[in-house]
């Protein structure tokens, strides 16, 4: 079926999400989140996190965190087997419609330097490097590009 045929929900994310949530993030990451770091960002006050189901299967989430009027994206992932197909650009620019009701105007994040997908996404939607930092990844030693977009 193609994308457009399928029915498209984007949702909050609730504590019954976890067990999908960690399939999705061992998929997608070298260095995934723990199940106890996924279960605190879902339950934390300050969180603002987004997940995106299709025809009622979860295929990716968003997770930020909010400060004043500023938002850190700290987690952002779509299952391996439903990348392509315009799920990443739907979540993310729900969320960005939601931030900018909400009053946030700023918003930031890190991503590996490596990441072209990742990036490209970013830039799509406005974002713009705005800085490094050195070695941030612990795992490789990699750079992390620090990205900005004003809301
Ligand atoms: C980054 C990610 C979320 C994109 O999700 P997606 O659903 O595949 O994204 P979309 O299909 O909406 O694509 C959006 C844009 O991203 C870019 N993009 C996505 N995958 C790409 C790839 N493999 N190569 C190059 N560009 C890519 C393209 O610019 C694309 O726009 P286009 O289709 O108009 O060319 C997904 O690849 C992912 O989960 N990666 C692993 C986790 C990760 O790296 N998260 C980000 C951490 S900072």
């Amino acid at each position: 079926m193609r994308e457009e045929e399928k029915s498209l929900k984007v949702r909050e994310i609730l504590p019954f999400d976890l067990s999908r949530l960690i399939e999705i993030e061992r998929a997608s990451f070298p260095t995934p989140w723990s199940k106890e770091a996924l279960k605190v960002q879902i339950l934390s006050p300050f969180a603002f996190n987004l997940l995106i189901e299709a025809d009622g299967v979860v295929v990716g989430y968003i997770m930020c965190l909010i400060s004043k009027d500023e938002c850190h994206v700290l987690n952002l992932a779509i299952d391996p087997k439903f990348r392509r197909q315009g799920y990443g650009s739907k979540l993310f620019s729900s969320a960005l419609s939601i931030l900018r009701e909400k009053g946030i105007r700023e918003v930031y994040l890190e991503v590996r330097e490596s990441n072209l997908a990742a990036i490209k996404l970013y830039l799509k939607f406005g974002f713009k490097a705005v800085g490094r930092r050195k070695r941030y990844y612990e795992d490789t030693g990699e750079d992390a590009i620090v990205m900005h977009l004003s809301l």
